[in-house]
């Protein structure tokens, strides 16, 4: 079986010895060094450009090098009859959990402010928030936000989950509209983890902050299309919300000037909550690639009808 990868940051010789080590057999080119492209089977894929699939005709499978797989779907070259596989924790979730735990600690220990302070040295106190009573809302409860919520927990939160659908959870999880409102109505810190959909593109919206309490602190750890960034400004200029963490944008590397780089109430990075753990991701990868070539199931398969 032959591979071809596509990544614009992973390291193809990394990943390619990563995975020789587990398969040694492995016949993975980088695209642009692709010699027959009618021979590919398989695409391990990060952020590949539109258009990509189309020039391999006899695709098996694509994989993505990631826990997200909108840069793969978003690509409509891609024929519906073709796996795209997606990779399940792979270090992310612990990453993940870390992530929105030191947001949500940031936000009630009031660091955003007391930064603000440093800088200017100003030597003030401010009331601390208690964990206790801080409800913490994670849109998108899945392996990610589940490990996030045991790691809130633990750190006296209370956390509530919302779900499109009926999720077995430690806590609770409400689903559909109305549970999505009773969610965002208790959330002082609400946390996308959701994939990126048509029905979730723009989910985080103004109608959304004006529901949280007053307040409130925004994690966005999944995709930048999910937040209205307007809407966001309306509500850190208003008070409606406090702050946010953002580790991702609608462009990346986020544009030079743009006005999240140096607002007071903004952390940001550059989309580093979760990296992959590359020989973690080969181990799922080299075990599908197995499970392609001998013709049995195929893991983190993505419902392509439902986008995640
Ligand atoms: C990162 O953004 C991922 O999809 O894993």
């Amino acid at each position: 079986m032959r591979g071809v990868f596509y990544s614009q940051s992973g390291d193809f010789l990394h990943w390619h010895t990563h995975l020789s080590a587990r398969l040694p057999n492995l016949d993975l080119e980088d695209h642009q060094h692709t010699m027959d492209p009618e021979a590919v089977d398989y695409a391990l894929v990060w952020n590949a450009p539109p258009g990509f699939y189309q020039q391999y005709p006899n695709l098996r499978a694509v994989l993505s090098m990631a826990a997200g797989v909108d840069h793969i779907l978003s690509d409509p070259s891609l024929p519906d009859s073709v796996p795209v596989l997606r990779l399940t924790d792979a270090g992310m979730a612990d990453q993940i959990a870390e992530y929105v735990a030191l947001g949500a600690l940031v936000h009630i220990r009031g660091m955003l402010g007391y930064l603000d302070q440093q800088r200017r040295q100003i030597w003030q106190s401010n009331e601390n928030r208690q964990a206790q009573a801080t409800t913490v809302g994670i849109l998108g409860p899945g392996t990610l936000g589940r490990r996030a919520a045991e790691r809130l927990i633990a750190l006296g939160f209370h956390v509530l989950g919302w779900a499109r659908q009926p999720r077995l959870a430690s806590f609770e999880v409400h689903t559909g509209p109305g549970g999505f409102e009773r969610v965002v109505e208790q959330s002082d810190i609400l946390v996308c983890l959701l994939p990126l959909t048509k029905e979730t593109r723009g989910v985080l919206n103004a109608r959304v902050f004006e529901r949280m309490p007053p307040n409130g602190f925004l994690i966005n750890c999944a995709r930048g299309a999910h937040l209205v960034l307007d809407d966001l400004r309306s509500a850190l200029n208003s008070g409606q919300l406090q702050g946010a963490l953002l580790d991702v944008f609608p462009e990346e590397p986020l544009p030079d000037g743009h006005w999240l780089w140096s607002h007071p109430q903004v952390m940001i990075t550059p989309h580093v909550a979760a990296r992959t753990m590359v020989d973690d991701a080969c181990r799922q990868i080299a075990d599908n690639l197995v499970n392609l070539a001998m013709g049995h199931n195929l893991t983190g398969q993505v419902e392509r009808t439902k986008g995640y």
